[in-house]
């Protein structure tokens, strides 16, 4: 368990795998905080739950493509609410296609702007807080960051960008705080993504199955709890994905 009042911030943390390491991390003990950007109902109803369940909980509306404001925003409700923070998980993300002849200047700086530097900006504004308490910071990184898509240009050359950032953090916030990425192959589809698609990807992957936001919720923990001399490092979660 946590110590009294220890305090994780999830992004995108009211759905699909930010809900479940929200969930893991609650369990844990910690209070939480969550930003969302449309899912309003979502990240009320799971700040209900966690509450219900004995935890401080806030969510936070925040589009992080307007990075400063977005940050700053973020910054003073948390010290406001909680006056303290021990765990920055980096997880909301833009899942988008585009081709080299698609990809204009407007998505780039958005996917730069969500993928690396909101997470640059909110671990700089949450250093002091996070040297203080020992803390840790997890950034949502993509196994595609390393073996990229080129119908996703931008997102991948995005996530590339959070897979270096995740390695200067881990030396420039040494030795009170460790910083390390999780790259998923697929741990929950996308929505819309077609049988066929899903099908092939699974036949290059060694387990021959996907993983499970769980996967992702039980490595944060283990990164924040038990795994504290690991620092700088990207761990990849793909079943064997990246063996082919
Ligand atoms: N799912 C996978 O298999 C997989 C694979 C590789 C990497 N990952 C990485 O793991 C993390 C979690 O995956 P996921 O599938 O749960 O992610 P996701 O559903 O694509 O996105 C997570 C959240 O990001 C938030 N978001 C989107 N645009 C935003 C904006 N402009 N400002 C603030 N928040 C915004 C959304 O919040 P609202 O719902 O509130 O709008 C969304 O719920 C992501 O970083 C993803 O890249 C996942």
């Amino acid at each position: 368990m946590a110590e009294n009042n220890r305090v994780a911030l999830v992004t995108g943390g009211a759905k699909r795998v930010g809900r479940a390491i929200v969930l893991q991390l609650a369990k844990a003990g910690y209070d939480i905080a969550i930003t969302y950007r449309t899912s309003e109902n979502a990240a009320n109803s799971l700040v209900d739950e966690l509450r219900h369940a004995g935890r401080r909980a806030l969510a936070i509306e925040a589009d992080l493509t307007q990075v400063e404001s977005s940050v700053e925003l973020i910054h003073r409700e948390v010290r406001q609410y909680f006056g303290r923070l021990d765990v920055l998980v980096n997880s909301a993300s833009i899942y988008k296609a585009a081709t080299l002849a698609q990809t204009d200047i407007q998505l780039l700086r958005q996917l730069d702007a969500i993928h690396v530097h909101a997470p640059l900006l909110l671990c700089q504004g949450f250093s002091a807080m996070l040297r203080e308490n020992r803390g840790h910071v997890i950034n949502m990184v993509d196994l595609l960051a390393a073996r990229p898509w080129p119908d996703y240009m931008a997102y991948c050359a995005s996530k590339a960008g959070l897979w270096s950032l995740t390695m200067s953090l881990a030396r420039e916030l040494a030795p009170e705080v460790t910083v390390n990425g999780i790259a998923p192959g697929v741990v929950q589809w996308p929505d819309d993504m077609p049988l066929l698609q899903r099908e092939q990807y699974l036949k290059r992957v060694a387990l021959a199955r996907t993983g499970t936001p769980q996967d992702v919720a039980e490595l944060v923990e283990f990164l924040i709890t038990r795994g504290t001399y690991i620092t700088g490092q990207i761990i990849r979660l793909d079943g064997g994905r990246s063996l082919f």
